[in-house]
């Protein structure tokens, strides 16, 4: 059965799409298929793997209307993001639409992993990833305001699973764009100890090889086999597949 993910966390630029990209990259260089379901209307995680943002995608996909994922990069699909996401039929959307439509079009079941990336402002467009997905993934840096982004989202999940509706099972919290030289990242993982002691945590490192692969729009593992970063990758992975 594939994993379903969502990555998302209210604060703006806190590396969501570049954590997406890289990790469909992970899937497809270990010979695995992965969609990416590009819920943003600033449709970055598309444009950074070499697609067109406002292609038909996501936003069809909502609507009902027959939609074939585009394949960026051998193994890597996507669904694009683009403006459309902000339509006034998207918005009208009950919270099960995508869940639904990601169903009915048996997208699941043709892939090893889908990858929702989350928009940073928008609680429908959000709503509609988390209550697709198994999983959630919910980056965070050292600002107070990606904190308190997080911990909303979280909060989010924690209701909804209470609730037993339909939403993420697991969550777990990843440090992005770390640098433990910064004293700022080394108090972060405090915070994120005495704010969030039970969650799992991962690092997603400072790497310039993914501002560069995102740049060049390119998959990670494509651009350089050997970035840092790609072991973090790795463990991300495993517990999304565990
Ligand atoms: N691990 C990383 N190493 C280096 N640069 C990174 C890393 N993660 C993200 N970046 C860079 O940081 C910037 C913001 O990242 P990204 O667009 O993924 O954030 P976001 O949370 O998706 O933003 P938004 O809220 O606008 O959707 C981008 O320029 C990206 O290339
Ligand atoms: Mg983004």
């Amino acid at each position: 059965m594939s994993v379903i993910v969502a990555i998302g966390c209210r604060k703006g630029g806190v590396g969501k799409s570049a954590l997406a990209a890289c990790l469909a990259s992970h899937y497809a260089q270990a010979g695995r298929r992965a969609l990416l379901v590009d819920l943003d209307p600033q449709g970055n995680v598309t444009f950074g793997l070499g697609g067109e943002p406002g292609a038909r995608g996501a936003a069809e996909l909502l609507r009902g209307e027959e939609v074939e994922p585009v394949e960026l990069a051998p193994s890597i699909f996507a669904l694009p993001g683009g403006p459309e996401r902000n339509s006034v039929e998207v918005s009208g959307l009950e919270p099960e639409a995508l869940r639904d439509a990601l169903k009915a079009r048996r997208l699941g079941a043709r892939f090893d992993v889908v990858i929702c990336d989350l928009p940073p402002y928008s609680e429908h467009l959000e709503r509609l990833g988390l209550v697709a997905s198994g999983a959630a993934l919910v980056p965070v840096v050292a600002h107070p305001f990606a904190l308190s982004g997080a911990a909303r989202i979280l909060e989010l999940i924690e209701h909804r699973r209470r609730a037993r509706r339909a939403g993420p099972k697991r969550c777990a919290l990843v440090q992005s764009m770390v640098d433990l030289r910064r004293g700022l990242d080394k108090s972060l993982s405090e915070s994120l100890d005495a704010l969030f002691p039970s969650t799992p945590r991962f690092s997603f490192r400072q790497d310039t090889s993914v501002a560069y692969a995102l740049s060049e729009q390119r998959p990670l593992h494509a651009f350089d086999p050997r970035a840092k970063v790609i072991p973090e990758l790795a463990e991300i992975a495993a517990w999304l597949d565990g």
